[in-house]
């Protein structure tokens, strides 16, 4: 049996591995599917009716449809949306466009949320910049997940990479635990001090998902109840994988099958 520590996380057996593997799996084949369809003149609307069909026609289940009153397969963040876009079928795609598109299914009950940055047609040096940077932010803080290192770490690292390239890290959203629910202990956030916050151990399973803004880090969520923008309009960027660490280090459950890591995607 998994156990919950007295701070809330759970840490699962060896053999959950296998429920996350399949639920990352599906959540990554979403992104894949959806990826070449992420063109100039797509709606968002158009693009969510895609992935919540794909969804369905896997025997899966879309965790955000439903959840606290959300009625889409897909979050998708424009430009300046820093997460949690509400797809419409107005919001055509243009020339220059980033966006992130962020997918949590549950499979045999086990939850597989991840997210990716896509172009729609060609981005500006400086907004490219950005997604690399963002997409390094993530990977390189997989990187150092093992057992024995804290979740202060990660916050650290990813920090040090936005600041020294002159960004900011986002501080109202955080990555999270998640397994057989789909958000809950521990917070990853995503800046601290290395060496502080909770210990990282076996059979934990949790996000990863800097966001990461050319502008100021503050927020603010619209009329909508949903849609979080940067304060100073400036773009943000996101990459998301969910992970679940090992004896010596983690697993990524959320890989793409195709292959597909940061933008440009070669399709095929
Ligand atoms: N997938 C998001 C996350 O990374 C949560 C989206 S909740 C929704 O935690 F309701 F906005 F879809
Ligand atoms: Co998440
Ligand atoms: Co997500």
């Amino acid at each position: 049996m998994s156990q919950v520590r007295k701070d809330g996380v759970t840490l699962y057996e060896k053999k959950d591995f296998e429920g996350m593997r399949k639920a990352g799996k599906t959540a990554a084949e979403v992104l894949d599917f959806i990826t070449p369809y992420v063109q100039v003149g797509a709606s968002t609307g158009e693009l969510d009716d895609l992935c919540r069909n794909f969804i369905k026609e896997k025997g899966a289940i879309s965790a955000t449809i439903g959840y606290n009153g959300y009625k889409h397969a897909s979050c998708i963040s424009i430009n300046h949306v820093i997460c949690h876009g509400i797809p419409n079928h107005e919001r055509k795609l243009a020339d220059g466009d980033i966006l992130n598109i962020d997918i949590t299914v549950i499979v045999d009950g086990w939850f597989g949320d991840t997210s990716r940055m896509f172009y729609a047609g060609t981005p500006k040096i400086k907004t490219k910049r950005l997604c690399d940077v963002t997409y390094e932010c993530t990977m390189r803080a997989i990187d150092i997940v093992k057992p024995g290192a804290r979740l202060g770490d990660i916050g650290a690292l990813i920090e040090g990479i936005a600041h020294k390239n002159g960004y900011s890290v986002v501080d109202m959203f955080c990555g999270h635990g998640l397994g057989r629910v789909f958000h809950d202990e521990p917070q990853v956030i995503h800046c601290g001090q290395k060496g502080t916050g909770p210990l990282i151990e076996e059979g934990m399973f949790f996000t990863i998902e800097p966001m990461i803004n050319i502008g100021k880090r503050d927020g603010i969520i619209l009329q909508d109840g949903w849609t979080a923008v940067t304060r100073d309009k400036s773009l943000s960027a996101q990459f998301e994988h969910s992970i679940g660490v090992t004896n010596d280090g983690c697993e990524i459950f959320t890989l793409s099958p195709k292959g597909y890591t940061k933008p440009p995607y070669k399709i095929g």
